[in-house]
């Protein structure tokens, strides 16, 4: 939010990425769901209410022998979007964690970016597929100094 990139930086997106595959939701369009939490927030407090299972999509548990893999996957990304970038793991402890060659993960601290950045607009219709825009494209204008 600095404008302060670290080596965990990566690592971070990487972790909002797995959250994402695994709960089958958009980080960007979390506002929808009735909660200030971002997605990151709303996996940490389904961690802390021991129930992490509600967090997977459903499509994913129509093979429910897949739960324990689903699980570590929202470990691994909770240890990722940890709020101090000293806390999370570098990319190869990462994987290692993700395919298991570390068998007993650490248990996470709180997630940085706890609440969604976008704030409520009570003028919003809250399940309208048109709240928002997508930006598909960006003009940099290069101008000498
Ligand atoms: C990643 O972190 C582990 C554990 O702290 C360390 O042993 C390893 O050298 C690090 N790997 C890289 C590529 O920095
Ligand atoms: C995810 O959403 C949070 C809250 O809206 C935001 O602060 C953060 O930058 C987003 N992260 C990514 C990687 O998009
Ligand atoms: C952005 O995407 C929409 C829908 O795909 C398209 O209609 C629109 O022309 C695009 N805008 C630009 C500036 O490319």
């Amino acid at each position: 939010m600095e404008g302060q990139f670290s080596e965990k930086s990566d690592v971070f997106s990487f972790g909002v990425l797995l959250l994402e595959i695994v709960s089958g939701k958009r980080n960007s369009s979390f506002y929808y769901e009735e909660t200030p939490l971002s997605l990151s927030g709303y996996a940490w407090q389904l961690w802390n209410e021991q129930k992490l299972q509600s967090f997977i999509d459903p499509s994913l548990l129509s093979e429910p022998i897949f739960e324990a893999e689903i699980l570590r996957c929202i470990h691994v990304g909770l240890l990722c979007v940890q709020d101090f970038a000293k806390d999370r793991p570098n990319m190869s402890t990462t994987l290692s964690m993700l395919v298991s060659e570390i068998a007993v993960l650490p248990i996470p601290k709180q997630p940085a970016f706890m609440e969604r950045r976008i704030s409520t607009n009570s003028n919003l219709p809250a399940k309208s597929q048109n709240a928002w825009s997508i930006n598909n494209l960006s003009i940099t204008n290069v101008e000498g100094r």
